[in-house]
Formats: structure tokens, C-alpha cells, sequence
């Protein structure tokens, strides 16, 4: 049973403040951490922050951990750790908000996650084998990693408006090998970078990402093209780009030169324009995958590009992992795959549900993690647990990231000849 729980403010990787949480059974003690992105909209469950512009400049999550440490405690202390959807609902019923405001859906997810993993050593089974029991009881797969290896947006201090390209080693047949090409495209990115943008293009965003300054994202693309080529292993490693597209729209136009000074507004893109875009992409470079590329509102050209079918279209700030979102993007068929952001959410058991209704849908699922990272490993055992195919965890460096993915290293060490790599199944659908 929980016999304690203790919260405590730490810092992520932007050095901002965030929530982890010790929960204590007779088997041990179990942290968790979450983490924070940029886009905190109004779908999303609340991310409860002091507000006290003399703390960490308002960000500060006293509060939080002060709900964790009295009402959340009072609530859970004496139950079982296995039973996961009982404990959400134990603080959905606590908290009483729609979006988890009076508790903060920060202190709620961290001390669902910790439940999880005490869960699984109470059962003394591995975190993914318990999620995937939790779940849909799927033989665990190890994903497909999009490794992030340029960055723009909101993520770098570039000039490139789309936020990020990644590359996904698809052919790769197990996830070591996978990492292994991950990051020996990356070195020799690194390199191509270097020769054409000096030292200083070797800078990189806050998911690791290289952000040369780069006039548009053809020039990222023919870049890690590149890159890939140098590495002998062309046929297979695919592309993919997450377009964020909501930061750059403007009223119905998208300006993909608003981070250039001189530049922005004089090149706005209509819906139809991005659209033939895509396709020209598409044909170009072996792109397998785009996120959000229209604004979050612009349902209509989301469904057209969708219809294409020439790739796999993430919602991201399209769905903001929101239950009525996804039903909406379902019905209406605007996007083929979830981008999941557990911490939109808010509790283990509803990441499960909306998984569950993208995986009805045959949708792809896009485990992922925040801008704002910790060490914490968690999304490795749940992409693994659920089967789900493809993780996004940034770039083959930094601490934060590599927490993610050398987890899953090790969970596929340890299946031995059982692990199994999504591979060429990646969409898992
Ligand atoms: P965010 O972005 O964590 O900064 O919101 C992540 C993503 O869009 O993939
Ligand atoms: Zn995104």
C-alpha cells in the first residue's frame, strides 16, 4: 500500500520550475517528475504555477507540491499501487474541475506516474509490462524513434519558422541500431553544418536540434539529406517535420519568414499554398511524416492535406491530446495520427483512454515528450507498454532526452530475443 507521499519543486531542463513526487510503499520509494512545453492552451489540463512574479518569475509550483503534500496525500495514503485508475479518480474526484485546476493537473500527473511505477513493483513486473496490462495488454513493441536533428520555432533563436525536422531510422531492425544511426546522422549533420555556417550553426534549440540560421526548410532538409547520405544508410532512414504551423498563422495566412526581421510579412503563404508545398516536399525528400501543418483552427486545410494521403499528418496543437478534439479530428477525419503529451492530460488512466480511442480510429500514436524536460524516463516504459510504434523524444543528446531512449535501450537488452522493433510497422495501425 502507499504509506507516504512527498512532492518537492525542482527544475527542468529550460531551468524552470517543475514537480516531482516520492510516493512510498512497503516496497521501496518511486519518483516522478513532469515536465512543460511551450503551447499551454486552453484545452490543455492546467499547469498550476504560483503566479508570484518575485519567484522564478512567477513560475514557481508551490502550490502544487503543496497539494501533493497535504490534500493528494490525505486521499491516497492506504491504497493499493496496482489499482492506477482508481488512484486517478481518487484526485479527478479531489480536484473536481474540469481541467484540473484546483489541484494542478502537474501535481496530479506526478503522482499518478509514481503510482504507476510503484504499481509495477508491486506486481514485480517491469513499468512497461504493467502499462501494457493496464492497458491494452499488447505484446510490448519498442518504438520507432523521430530523433529531432534541427530545430526552429519557438525552440531555437534561428531563423526557421518550422519547429523542428527529425529523422526516423525505419530500417534500422532493432532500437539499438536505431540510436546508433540516430546519432551518427547527427554527427555528420553537425559536420555539413559546420562547413557551410561555421561553429556557430552548430548551436542547438532546447530539444538538442543544430539551429543553423537557414533561409527556408528546404535548406534544413537538403542539410540532413546530406547528412543522411554520409552515412551510408540513405535507404533507411526517413524524414519527418513538425511544422507548428499555429505560430506563424496569421489571420488566415501563414508567414514562414516571421522570425526574419526584414523579411516577415511579405511572403504570406494561403492554406492552398501550404498545401502544394507539402506536396512538393513530399516529393522530394523521403518526408513519412508531418505534424501540424496548419493552424490549430484550420481544420479545413488539415483534412484536405490529410485526404492526400501522402504522409502521416500529427495533431499536435491541433488536438492538444483533448478528449472532444480527437473525437472532433476522428469524425472528421483532419489527421491520421496523436501526438500524446501525457501532461495535458493530466492521470496515467486518461493518457490510456485517448490512446485507446486514437488506436480505435487506426490512427498512428505519437508518444511525446515537452520543450521543458526531466530526467524522468517514464514515456520510454509507456511507448514500449502501449506498442505504440513511435516515440519523440528530441535529439540523440542532451541528459534529458537521452533519459528516454536509453531506457528503451535497456528495456530491449533485457527482452532479449523477445524485443521486438516497430521497424517498417511503425504506424502500428
Ligand atoms: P512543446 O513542443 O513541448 O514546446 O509544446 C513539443 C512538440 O510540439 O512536439
Ligand atoms: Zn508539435
Amino acid at each position: 500500500v502507499i504509506t507516504k507521499i512527498k512532492g518537492r519543486q525542482i527544475l527542468d531542463s529550460r531551468g524552470i520550475p517543475t514537480v516531482e513526487v516520492d510516493l512510498f510503499t512497503n516496497k521501496g520509494s518511486f519518483r516522478a517528475s513532469v515536465p512543460s512545453g511551450h503551447v499551454t492552451g486552453m484545452y490543455e489540463a492546467v499547469e498550476l504555477r504560483d503566479g508570484d512574479k518575485g519567484m522564478y518569475l512567477g513560475n514557481s509550483v508551490t502550490r502544487a507540491v503543496k497539494n501533493i503534500n497535504e490534500k493528494i496525500s490525505e486521499a491516497l495514503i492506504g491504497m493499493d499501487p496496482t489499482l492506477q485508475s482508481q488512484i486517478d479518480q481518487a484526485m479527478i474526484d479531489l480536484d473536481k474541475t474540469e481541467k484540473k485546476g484546483e489541484l494542478g493537473a502537474n501535481a496530479m500527473l506526478a503522482v499518478s506516474i509514481a503510482a504507476c511505477k510503484a504499481g509495477a513493483a508491486e506486481k514485480e513486473v517491469p513499468l512497461y509490462k504493467h502499462i501494457s496490462d493496464l492497458s491494452s495488454k499488447t505484446n510490448p513493441t519498442l518504438p520507432v524513434p523521430a530523433f529531432t536533428v534541427i530545430s526552429g520555432g519557438k525552440h531555437a533563436g534561428n531563423n526557421l519558422a518550422i519547429k523542428e525536422i527529425m529523422i526516423l531510422p525505419i530500417g534500422a531492425s532493432t532500437f539499438e541500431e536505431a540510436l546508433q544511426m540516430g546519432s551518427e546522422t547527427y554527427h555528420h549533420l553537425k559536420a555539413v553544418i559546420k562547413e557551410k555556417y561555421g561553429e556557430q550553426g552548430c548551436n542547438v534549440g532546447e530539444d538538442g536540434g543544430f539551429s543553423p540560421n537557414l533561409s527556408s526548410v528546404q535548406e534544413g532538409l537538403n542539410l540532413v539529406k546530406e547528412a543522411i547520405s554520409r552515412t551510408g544508410y540513405s535507404e533507411k532512414i526517413k524524414m519527418a517535420i513538425d511544422v507548428a504551423a499555429t505560430t506563424f498563422c496569421i489571420g488566415t495566412k501563414y508567414d514562414l519568414d516571421y522570425k526574419f526581421q526584414n523579411k516577415s510579412g511579405q511572403n504570406f503563404k494561403s492554406g492552398d499554398d501550404m498545401i502544394k508545398m507539402y506536396e512538393e516536399l513530399c516529393a522530394a525528400y523521403p518526408i513519412v511524416s508531418i505534424e501540424d501543418p496548419f493552424d490549430r483552427e484550420d481544420w479545413e486545410h488539415v483534412k484536405r492535406f490529410s485526404d492526400l494521403g501522402l504522409c502521416q499528418v500529427v495533431g499536435d496543437d491541433l488536438l492538444m491530446s483533448n478528449h472532444k478534439r480527437i473525437e472532433r479530428a476522428i469524425h472528421e477525419s483532419s489527421c491520421t495520427a496523436l501526438l500524446l503529451k501525457v501532461n495535458q492530460i493530466g492521470t496515467v488512466t486518461e493518457a490510456l483512454e485517448v490512446v485507446k480511442l486514437a488506436k480505435d480510429a487506426h490512427w498512428g500514436v505519437v508518444v511525446s515528450h515537452r520543450s521543458g524536460e526531466t530526467e524522468d524516463s517514464f514515456i520510454a516504459d509507456l511507448s514500449i507498454g502501449l506498442a505504440m510504434g513511435q516515440i519523440k523524444t528530441g535529439a540523440p543528446c542532451r541528459g534529458e532526452r537521452l533519459a528516454k531512449y536509453n531506457q528503451l535501450l535497456r528495456i530491449e537488452e533485457e527482452l532479449g530475443d523477445q524485443a521486438v522493433y516497430a521497424g517498417e510497422d511503425w504506424r502500428a495501425t
